[in-house]
């Protein structure tokens, strides 16, 4: 079947307009999950998909599912999707562009009066960033029986405000599961996040799989005293203890070929210039496709900072907050993707996906695989994020291609 094309002027008007949701002064979005941006977000998506001719489903996690009947309808479905919530000072692109690629999908195909084979599923999972209520992904974690949901109402925000209530008050909380398992495939399109396609001068990336991924909360105990008249040499400074351990994380992950270790939150108490502060809580983002490499690097970070926590005079506690396990693709989707750029004439790599994505949690129980696009710069979750309109209408023609594809198998064929 010849390829059909996506219309990129009306994608570039769906990403502008759902930008403004959560903007921030210098161009980016703070859309976090279950704020009053979320809910305004998700109210305009809802509004777009059934304009679209979509029904919406809600779940009990706050998933949306925008289903496009098939003409087959007991057929296992496709699902694509990504997630619409953000970092703070966050990028305009990460998560919504998957979800807009969907939207754009549905769109293209009503104009060109196809009916696929099989439903279509557009997907907006719930808290895939992870920043407001860790751990992230957890919509997907739930969807697929890996994170349990009343454990994951009762996270808390720093405010102490419970992800279940936070749900409930935006209006997304279902009364009941909506399962479309199982699922013929899974697409996620994304952009890359990194620097790897800009530098190579391609425009899809099509990654084998994720990376996995741990996360650690560590609390430091000092004592908290005056900043003036306390001798240096009687000091137990909690913030002295975490910039030696924070210095050695970094050094840790630089030295390994291939993890990356992030110290990404700290909140040192009282925080106030002229006390010691007697308490600090950080954060550690541990990432690498080695699973084995990864666990050495945890290790070894585990080990460093107790070794400083001694030294200091400090006390610690170090708890694994989060662990994933990294997610080979499906080959054949995988190679659908490439041979699919490849008709649309576009210029292809094979990569590995250094950001962790709703696919990690979706991969475990049906095909999936992921569409990368640029990010100029190699920038993202900034507000500098940035991809070109005509690399998102191309990462956006390559999903609605695999979309047909895939929806139009006839009953028997299976990804196995
Ligand atoms: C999510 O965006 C992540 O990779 O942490
Ligand atoms: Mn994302
Ligand atoms: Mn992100």
């Amino acid at each position: 079947m010849a390829t059909l094309k996506t219309d990129p002027v009306r994608l570039e008007r769906f990403l502008t307009e759902i930008a403004a949701f959560g903007a921030t002064k210098n161009g980016g979005v703070t859309r976090l999950a279950l704020s009053d941006e979320d809910r305004d977000a998700r109210n305009q998506l809802k509004a777009w998909f059934e304009a679209a001719g979509c029904e919406t489903k809600i779940d009990r996690m706050g998933n949306m599912f925008f289903v496009r009947p098939g003409k087959n309808r007991a057929l296992p479905p496709v699902l694509t999707g990504s997630h619409c919530d953000s970092q703070p000072q966050g990028g305009r692109f990460d998560g919504i562009l998957g979800i807009i690629g969907g939207l754009e999908a549905v769109c293209a195909l009503n104009d060109a009066g196809v009916t696929l084979e099989r439903d279509l599923i557009v997907v907006n999972w719930t808290n895939e960033e992870g920043s407001r209520f860790t751990p992230g992904t957890t919509g997907s974690g739930v969807f697929a029986g890996k994170l349990d949901r009343e454990a994951m109402y009762a996270l808390t925000d720093r405010e102490g405000l419970t992800f279940g209530g936070e749900l409930a008050r935006i209006g997304y909380k279902g009364e009941t599961d909506f399962d479309p398992r199982p699922l013929h495939a899974n697409f996620e399109y994304h952009i890359e996040q990194g620097p790897v396609l800009e530098r190579q001068g391609k425009t899809i990336g099509v990654p084998k799989g994720i990376v996995c991924l741990r996360w650690y909360d560590v609390e430091i105990t000092g004592v908290p005293n005056h900043a003036g008249p306390t001798p240096m040499n009687e000091r137990r400074d909690a913030v002295y203890a975490f910039a030696r351990m924070a210095s050695e994380i970094f050094e840790i992950g630089l030295a390994s070929d291939n993890v990356v270790a992030t110290v990404g939150e700290v909140h040192p108490s009282p925080n106030s210039r002229n006390v010691i502060a007697g308490n600090l809580h950080f954060t550690i983002d541990v990432r690498g496709w080695d699973e084995t490499e990864t666990d050495r690097v945890c290790a070894d970070i585990e080990k460093a900072i107790r070794t400083h926590a001694e030294v200091t005079g400090t006390t610690v506690d170090i708890r694994k907050t989060w662990e994933v396990e990294r997610a080979p693709f499906h080959p054949q989707l995988v190679s659908m993707i490439r041979e699919t750029a490849g008709e649309l004439g576009l210029p292809a790599l094979d990569m590995v996906s250094g950001a962790s994505h709703d696919t990690v949690y979706i991969n475990q129980f049906a095909p999936s695989a992921m569409i990368f696009v640029p990010s100029i710069g190699g920038r993202s979750h900034a507000e500098v994020e940035e991809t070109s309109w005509a690399d998102c209408a191309a990462g956006a023609d390559v999903l609605l291609n695999c979309i047909i594809k895939t929806c139009n198998d006839p009953e028997g064929v299976e990804y196995a």
